[in-house]
């Protein structure tokens, strides 16, 4: 596929990033994984010693797998760089994450990181966040109350409710790594990241959104003919 030449490029880019004895958020997703798959492959070759810290049950699975070693966020505390995907980025490094549903790790990751490096295709390349749906993490407890206020906050801010889904996988509520609900919110166009972040944040019951603003350091564009552009 095409876009695996993209995710690939961008990831081959971001991994001459990496040096010895550095600390790395490791990120979730698909081309997180191609990150991850290459990361396991330069430390072997060049007897790099690297901690890695997964944003994700599964990316823990895979650096498991793939002989990396691992340490939980509280025992290393800042970390050089996190590599990580998006769903969507802007012109301003806003992002939107959490299609893989582990945005609330994945952002306490990359803000125990010097920088946060991007790896994104250019097909998730906006001029404004909002077309894919935003992830929000949310209580289980109570959860149709909570999304009820934010369906009201919404109406009162963007003019009418947008539709809001309760994510599901094999016929039930999606669950976090985290234990929690995700809902997706369709809202088409943000304006305010920053703004409509910490409003959602506000809402008892929400957790976490997967809006991530003045997080990102640069986001490596892949693009399908193999070439790279680094937006910083
Ligand atoms: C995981 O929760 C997400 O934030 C991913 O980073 C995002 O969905 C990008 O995934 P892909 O690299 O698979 O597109």
């Amino acid at each position: 596929m095409n876009s695996d030449i993209a995710k690939s490029s961008a990831a081959d880019f971001a991994i001459k990033l990496v040096k010895k004895n550095m600390k790395i958020g490791l990120g979730t997703g698909s081309t997180a994984r191609i990150f991850v798959k290459k990361l396991a492959k330069i430390i072997k070759t060049n007897s790099l010693e690297i901690i890695g810290v997964p944003t994700s049950n599964s990316t823990m699975e895979l650096a498991k797998e793939l002989g990396i070693e691992l340490a939980n966020l509280n025992e290393v505390g800042k970390l050089d760089f996190v590599f990580d995907g998006a769903d969507e980025f802007d012109p301003h490094l806003n992002l939107i994450k959490g299609g893989g549903g582990a945005l609330l790790q994945e952002k306490i990751v990359a803000k125990s990181a010097k920088e946060m490096i991007v790896l994104a295709d250019e097909s998730k390349q906006v001029n404004f966040l909002g077309k894919f749906p935003l992830p929000v993490e949310i209580i289980r407890f109570g959860s149709d109350k909570t999304i009820s206020l934010v369906k009201e906050y919404l109406a009162d801010h963007f003019g009418k409710a947008p539709t809001i889904t309760l994510r599901q996988k094999n016929e039930t509520p999606f669950i976090s790594d985290e234990s929690h609900f995700i809902i997706d919110i369709f809202l088409g166009k943000i304006k305010e990241p920053k703004r409509l972040n910490v409003q959602l944040n506000s809402i008892v019951g929400v957790v976490e959104t997967g809006l991530f603003t003045d997080i990102a350091s640069s986001v490596v564009i892949g693009k399908n003919d193999g070439s790279v552009e680094i937006l910083k």
